[in-house]
């Protein structure tokens, strides 16, 4: 046995992901990263010390190095790295900030890839890593133009590293929610204008998500796009010209 890394684990589908692993059982500890140590450590108290909060901003480059620097120091075998941590802000380029556009690349992109090339050399045959990407990733999205590139980046390098792994049996599921009821959308629409992305449909929930997931994590499987919807999304971005499909998003933006 060895132990699972979830990081956004203070809210959504991070804490989701925390629930089911610990429901799951067989894994000696679950390191839970976020910034909130409150909401950490309330996660500890309902579901064990298996938890070990893990405050952590990973947009700050001293604070990510302190778990490659537990990692060091305990030298434990990683089952599983989940990448949950992300952000988005909705808006045109004028109406986001440079801070919020630099920092989704700092947490969606860069801690990402941080945090993959670290636990992977303590990752041993049947390792996994679950990369949440998004269905922003399969097109460009005006009002979501760096949220959307991130996502992209995220597929793109996620399913590679896939195929250049199969030499060591670890395996990079990549996973592409729709719009799933979490405080994403409390973030994302923070400072900007009402409803600058309106076209919310088809909202899934965290634990639905959470459980296609882990299933095909465990199956080793390249991609887990959940939900029907989702999967015609992907489908129809593989045949229709990215300029229709702006078209129509910005349509049902209304
Ligand atoms: N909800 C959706 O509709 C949707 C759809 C597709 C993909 N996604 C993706 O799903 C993932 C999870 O999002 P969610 O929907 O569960 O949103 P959420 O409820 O807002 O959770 C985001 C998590 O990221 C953590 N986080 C934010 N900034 C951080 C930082 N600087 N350092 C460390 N942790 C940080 C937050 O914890 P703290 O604030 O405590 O640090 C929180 O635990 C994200 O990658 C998101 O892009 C979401």
């Amino acid at each position: 046995m060895g132990i699972v890394i979830v990081t956004g684990a203070s809210s959504g589908m991070g804490r989701e992901f925390v629930k089911q692993i610990c429901e799951h059982g067989g894994v000696d500890a679950v390191w839970a990263v976020a910034r909130r140590k409150d909401r950490l450590e309330e996660l500890q108290d309902s579901l064990g010390s298996v938890v070990v909060p893990v405050e952590c901003d990973l947009t700050d480059q001293q604070e990510i190095k302190k778990l490659a620097d537990m990692l060091a120091e305990q030298k434990t075998q990683v089952d599983m790295l989940v990448n949950c941590a992300g952000f988005a802000k909705f808006g045109a380029y004028d109406e986001i900030n440079l801070t919020d556009a630099l920092g989704m690349i700092d947490l969606d992109v860069r801690a990402l890839v941080y945090l993959t090339q670290t636990a992977l050399p303590y990752m041993g045959e049947g390792g996994c890593v679950v990369q949440i990407a998004s269905t922003a990733a399969f097109q460009p999205l005006p009002d979501m133009n760096v949220y959307a590139a991130c996502k992209a980046f995220v597929l793109s390098y996620s399913r590679a590293l896939n195929d250049e792994l199969q030499e060591r049996a670890i395996s990079v599921t990549t996973v592409c929610p729709g719009w799933t009821k979490t405080e994403f959308f409390d973030v994302a629409e923070q400072g900007t204008s009402p409803k600058a992305v309106g076209n919310q449909l088809f909202m899934s929930t965290p634990a639905h998500v959470v459980a296609s997931a882990l299933r095909a994590a465990r199956s080793h499987r390249e991609m887990c796009v959940p939900g029907l919807f989702n999967k015609l999304h992907l489908f129809f971005s593989k045949i229709i010209p990215d300029s229709l499909i702006m078209r129509i998003w910005k349509m049902l933006k209304g």
